[in-house]
């Protein structure tokens, strides 16, 4: 638009979009650190991509997070989302119900009169009780329905403060410092150089099957964030759409 064009915006987009060596970059103004309602310019960015790129029957796969709950009160009813199944990325994540993929899928079919599939579980599982879920029927046709997804919605956090979330143990935590944790996203931790240094061991989408999906929308804002996106973006995924606002962006564009 006229306006992103005045403000240079669409300038820092390109340049993100070339230093993160991905698809497209979205980036709203202002800074959700300093104004909480950012968060609805960019739900409703993340949501008009999402109507934009599904297609009759798609299968998207959602992670947690108040950065893709923003996009809930933005979708609508839309021809392509018609049969489309909104399905949580992984089982649950601490206390935070109301941020919790299982709770966001069952919001976002229902503004758009989609269908969804939830899957409740125990966010760290030891070794035996999961391999012991992965026969459980119900368990192998989420595995499944991972291995087609067309469409990927995830968050992108700071590495320390989603093992707070997540209430992981001292150790986990010390682990993951002495690692160089610093960014993370669908239940895996990156280093600076987007090593994956860590991954809960869950049942959830996998990296690969992300990678293998059409379309990925990233969204992660806030300048506070700004290296532990660097650190994902490392590893650029194909076909990701990175929807952020334009603090984050400055700070991505002045570390480079
Ligand atoms: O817990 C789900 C998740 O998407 C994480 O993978 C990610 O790091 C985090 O949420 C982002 O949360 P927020 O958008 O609230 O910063």
């Amino acid at each position: 638009t006229l306006f992103h064009e005045l403000t240079g915006i669409s300038k820092k987009e390109q340049q993100l979009k070339a230093a993160l060596k991905i698809n497209q970059v979205i980036i709203v103004p202002s800074d959700i650190e300093q104004d909480v309602s950012t968060y609805a310019l960019i739900g409703k960015e993340a949501a008009s991509i999402v109507m934009q790129k599904a297609q009759p029957n798609c299968k998207i796969a959602v992670t947690g997070g108040t950065s893709v709950s923003s996009i809930g009160p933005y979708l609508q009813p839309h021809k392509a989302l018609q049969n489309a199944q909104f399905i949580a990325a992984r089982g649950g994540i601490g206390d935070e119900i109301t941020m919790q993929a299982n709770t966001l899928v069952a919001q976002f079919a229902e503004q758009c009169h989609a269908t969804y599939r939830t899957l409740f579980l125990p966010e760290h599982l030891s070794e035996q009780a999961y391999s012991a879920m992965k026969d459980e029927p119900i368990v192998k046709e989420m595995i499944e329905l991972y291995d087609n997804i067309n469409i990927v919605i995830h968050g992108i956090g700071d590495a320390m403060e989603m093992a707070d979330r997540r209430q992981s143990s001292e150790e986990d935590k010390q682990l993951l410092l002495e690692k160089g944790a610093i960014g993370e996203a669908f239940g895996y931790y990156f280093d600076e150089q987007g090593q994956i240094v860590h991954h809960i061991r869950t049942i959830g989408i996998q990296l690969e099957q992300v990678q293998q999906s059409d379309c990925i929308i990233a969204i992660a804002a806030g300048a506070s964030k700004a290296k532990s996106v660097q650190a994902y973006f490392k590893n650029p995924v194909r076909n990701t759409i990175f929807i952020t606002d334009e603090s984050a962006a400055n700070a991505i564009l002045e570390n480079l």
